[in-house]
């Protein structure tokens, strides 16, 4: 146990959860302020306090849509992932006609949930299969998709949060296009973290939200193709030119805009940065954690380089693992594929079918993220699992 004690008796805060949400950027706050004090006027007045801030919400559109490659008038700003999402799901059954829905069992409760509401008004939902990783069956989901002539929408997300695998957002597109189905995405992991473009891609909608991107909470975007036109799900004012009613969060949408410009303009940079963070845990976990193992895929290209869901040994202390590392200042998220005790089970790891018996520990990455970091945490779970020195 000596070589741990010098570790464990030096207490770091480490955040590893950068899935559930990261830490604003300076850069944003900085962008974020003037909205918050002087340049407070509401986007919808005509006055010069107005046009300030209506000036704003309008370079972040931009912003958004150079990213995607899309046109100004297929993006439009919402309070959250979540909000796009519903947005996306209950107008396409409402407004396209859409009568039958292909999603999975592994998308984040934003569409399941969705997806369900609209299966109480009728709607047929069908749930593709997935592999051992999570991945999509191809094949199922054309099998899915030539089933019915009924209009269908596909809605699978870009990359798994919780264990990080990846959807080839290309492939679904094709298959929808070949079957004249809507596509939708649930891009909130991967937005800011990879590039995209709209126009190489047979795609209608994508979700986006600012606070996995180093921008601020309460802010998101929906991506609209031109071509599928849904209807609000507010009723309210003409903010966003008649799709989200409401007074624009103008310091937030702010935010959201400058966090994307940084995220574009160091994406190679900080994937390197990630990506070289993330091979040295998985390497030191391999060495140091004996039958360590990982839920998802972890190949570079089959996953989000964000994140990395470890499937710890049965263990008597793996309960609390959580619990300890947040002891030690550590940060980091769990799950289970069945309800123990209080903790809900994580239907992710249910649907690809993890082992009962092992706890799975979520550690997501970020630019700020250092190896220092990683060290510690790996020295602190050798010294909570008891796992000896020599190891
Ligand atoms: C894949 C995915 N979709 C949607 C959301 C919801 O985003 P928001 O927190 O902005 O509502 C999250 C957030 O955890 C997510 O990870």
């Amino acid at each position: 146990m000596q070589k741990a004690v010098n570790v464990y008796f030096y207490r770091m805060k480490v955040y590893l959860d950068n899935a559930a949400t990261t830490p604003v950027a300076r850069e944003v706050i900085d962008e974020m302020m003037p909205y918050l004090t002087e340049h407070f006027g509401n986007p919808s007045s005509i006055h010069g306090y107005g046009r300030k801030a209506k000036a704003a919400v309008e370079k972040a559109r931009k912003t958004v849509a150079k990213y995607l490659n899309a046109s100004t008038s297929e993006v439009f700003f919402t309070g959250c992932g979540t909000e796009s999402s519903n947005m996306i799901i209950k107008g396409a059954v409402r407004d396209l006609g859409v009568q039958r829905i292909i999603s999975s069992k592994t998308e984040h409760h934003c569409v399941l949930h969705s997806v369900e509401a609209v299966e109480q008004l009728g709607v047929q939902v069908h749930y593709v299969n997935l592999d051992k990783q999570g991945h999509v069956d191809y094949a199922d989901l054309e099998g899915l998709l030539v089933a019915s002539d009924a209009k269908t929408m596909v809605s699978l997300m870009h990359a798994n949060n919780e264990i990080g695998t990846l959807m080839d957002l290309k492939r679904v597109g094709e298959l929808c296009k070949k079957h004249g189905a809507y596509f939708h995405s649930d891009t909130v992991q991967t937005i800011g973290y990879m590039p995209f473009d709209v126009q190489d891609l047979y795609i209608h909608f994508l979700s986006g939200s600012a606070h996995k991107f180093h921008g601020p909470k309460g802010v998101g975007f929906v991506y609209i193709n031109a071509d599928a036109n849904i209807k609000p799900l507010l009723d309210g004012g003409s903010q966003e030119r008649n799709m989200r009613a409401g007074t624009e969060n103008v310091h937030g949408i702010a935010g959201m805009g400058r966090a994307l410009e940084l995220a574009i303009e160091h994406m190679e940079e900080n994937k390197q940065h990630i990506l070289t963070l993330k091979h040295y845990m998985i390497n030191a976990l391999y060495k140091h954690i004996p039958e360590v193992a990982f839920n998802g895929d972890i190949s570079d290209e089959g996953s989000n380089y964000k994140v990395l869901s470890v499937s710890m040994p049965p263990h008597p202390k793996a309960e609390l693992l959580l619990f300890n590392l947040d002891i030690a200042g550590i940060a980091a998220s769990g799950g289970s594929a069945c309800t123990s005790g209080s903790e809900k089970g994580s239907h992710v790891l249910e649907a690809i079918h993890a082992p009962i018996d092992r706890k799975a520990i979520r550690f997501s990455f970020s630019k700020y993220t250092t190896q220092a970091e990683i060290d510690y945490v790996i020295e602190n779970l050798k010294r909570i699992l008891d796992v000896p020195v020599t190891a």
